[in-house]
């Protein structure tokens, strides 16, 4: 319990550290047309849109009972009263742009033999756990999925593989908020230096990933002040650290170092598909994490985007995740286009979604809320079902691959 209190204590720590940059969003005419944000086959821009209450639909295909979420998502049986969060659909504005339903067993049998990776923080995992459900919910009762290793799902640290026997198929799960190297220091006399953030390494098991036939990165919610130079978090580059405050400038230099990794790996940049999931925004009212925050009592999500501070809070993150995911374009030498998932508007708008006061069992009934994590089932399906609109268009097949 303590390693997953300190995981979501992290992650809300970020929201009232991070720089305050105003930005102004594009004006684009009513009318444009699509736009066709990677240009990948016709693919969609799922981007922009609206939430569709949807009571009849099954939106939802699994229960909170699946063995494969963490206690702390499991919203109801923590207390929340009202399913209302799960009778959403996300429609894209764009109407030639078709959002096609999650269809698992579509899914399963085109990722046949593969591995499904998904490498990032603590609300990656969030997402992976949706799509093990989603996964699941589609393979007969009894099938068999397995840890590979027998590792309990409990575990948060390192990383999990979910074996799906029945397709030879593995969903996995690494830990890596940074996406680049975090190394633990022998302590120094003064107790100051703890971690080097090694911008210009990959962690060790990016071997693994690196053979990932579809591979998820997502990153942002730490790289913030606190989560760095106050925590004791010191960057490096080569041997030498590097005192920096300069957050932006420390998480442009790893974001290089992750593009430079994936172009060098031949496996991955002429079979695998990369996804770059953009920030997943918080919703603490007009307050922070420690100070109050909330999200309870939310029933709709919102109609249009409207908080300052959700804009601020991952506008220059999500610059620089995206510009990196456009340079890997086919013509720098990657096989496939690297796409950008932009769920930040989406997600932005279902403040509803979150665990808010129903947090895991045993939370202190002071402790913050959770307005950073996703109930599951709930928002994060989306993503996954965004993701899966994104593989169909590209014809994901891994049949067609191994032929
Ligand atoms: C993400 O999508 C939203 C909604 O379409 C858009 O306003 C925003 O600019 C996109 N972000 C990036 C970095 O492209
Ligand atoms: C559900 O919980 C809210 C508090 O979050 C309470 O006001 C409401 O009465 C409850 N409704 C039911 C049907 O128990
Ligand atoms: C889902 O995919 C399977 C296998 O490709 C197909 O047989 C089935 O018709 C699809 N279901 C829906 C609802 O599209
Ligand atoms: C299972 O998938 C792996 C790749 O993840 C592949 O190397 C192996 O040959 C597959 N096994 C079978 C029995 O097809
Ligand atoms: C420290 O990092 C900053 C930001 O990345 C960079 O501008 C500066 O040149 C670095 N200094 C040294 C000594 O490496
Ligand atoms: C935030 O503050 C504004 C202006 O004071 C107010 O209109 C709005 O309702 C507040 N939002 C929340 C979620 O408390």
């Amino acid at each position: 319990m303590h390693v997953r209190h300190a995981t979501i204590f992290s992650v809300l720590l970020v929201l009232f550290m991070l720089s305050v940059i105003v930005t102004q969003k594009p004006l684009f005419p009513t009318r444009s047309p699509p736009r066709l944000i990677n240009h990948v086959n016709g693919g969609c821009d799922y981007s922009d849109g609206k939430w569709v209450r949807d009571i009849t639909a099954t939106t939802t295909t699994y229960g909170e009972d699946y063995p494969f979420l963490d206690p702390g998502f499991r919203c109801m049986q923590n207390g929340r009263n009202d399913s209302s969060f799960r009778q959403w659909r996300w429609q894209p504005r764009h109407g030639s742009c078709h959002l096609p339903k999650f269809n698992a067993s579509d899914m399963l049998e085109r990722s046949r033999n593969g591995r499904i990776v998904f490498v990032g923080d603590s609300i990656g995992r969030n997402q992976w756990e949706s799509m093990l459900c989603m996964l699941a919910a589609a393979v007969p009762a009894g099938s068999r999925i397995k840890e590979k290793f027998g590792k309990p799902l409990s575990r948060h640290k390192g990383y999990l593989s979910m074996v799906f026997a029945d397709y030879n198929l593995s969903v996995e799960y690494y830990r890596a908020p940074m996406l680049v190297k975090v190394d633990r220091l022998p302590p120094t006399s003064d107790g100051a230096i703890k971690r080097a953030i090694r911008l210009d390494v990959v962690p060790r098991h990016a071997a693994r990933w690196a053979s990932a036939d579809v591979l998820v990165l997502n990153t942002g919610h730490w790289w913030n002040l606190h989560k760095t130079i106050k925590s004791g978090n010191y960057f490096t580059v080569g041997d030498r650290f590097n005192v920096t405050t300069n957050i932006k400038e420390a998480f442009r230099r790893s974001l290089q170092t992750v593009k430079d990794w994936a172009l060098t790996n031949p496996r991955l940049s002429k079979r695998g598909h990369l996804f770059f999931r953009s920030y997943s925004p918080s919703h603490y009212g007009n307050r922070t994490w420690d100070t109050g925050g909330s999200c309870t009592d939310q029933w709709d999500p919102l109609t249009t985007s409207t908080s300052e501070r959700d804009q601020q809070e991952h506008s220059w993150i999500n610059t620089m995740i995206s510009s990196v995911a456009r340079s890997m374009r086919r013509r720098h030498g990657m096989n496939k286009d690297a796409v950008f998932l932009n769920i930040t508007y989406t997600t932005g708008l279902r403040r509803d979604g979150h665990p808010s006061r129903y947090r895991e069992p045993e939370t202190p009934s002071d402790a913050p809320e959770d307005c950073s994590h996703w109930c599951l089932p709930g928002v994060p399906d989306v993503w996954n079902q965004m993701m899966y609109g994104h593989l169909v268009s590209m014809g994901f097949d891994m049949g067609s691959i191994n032929r």
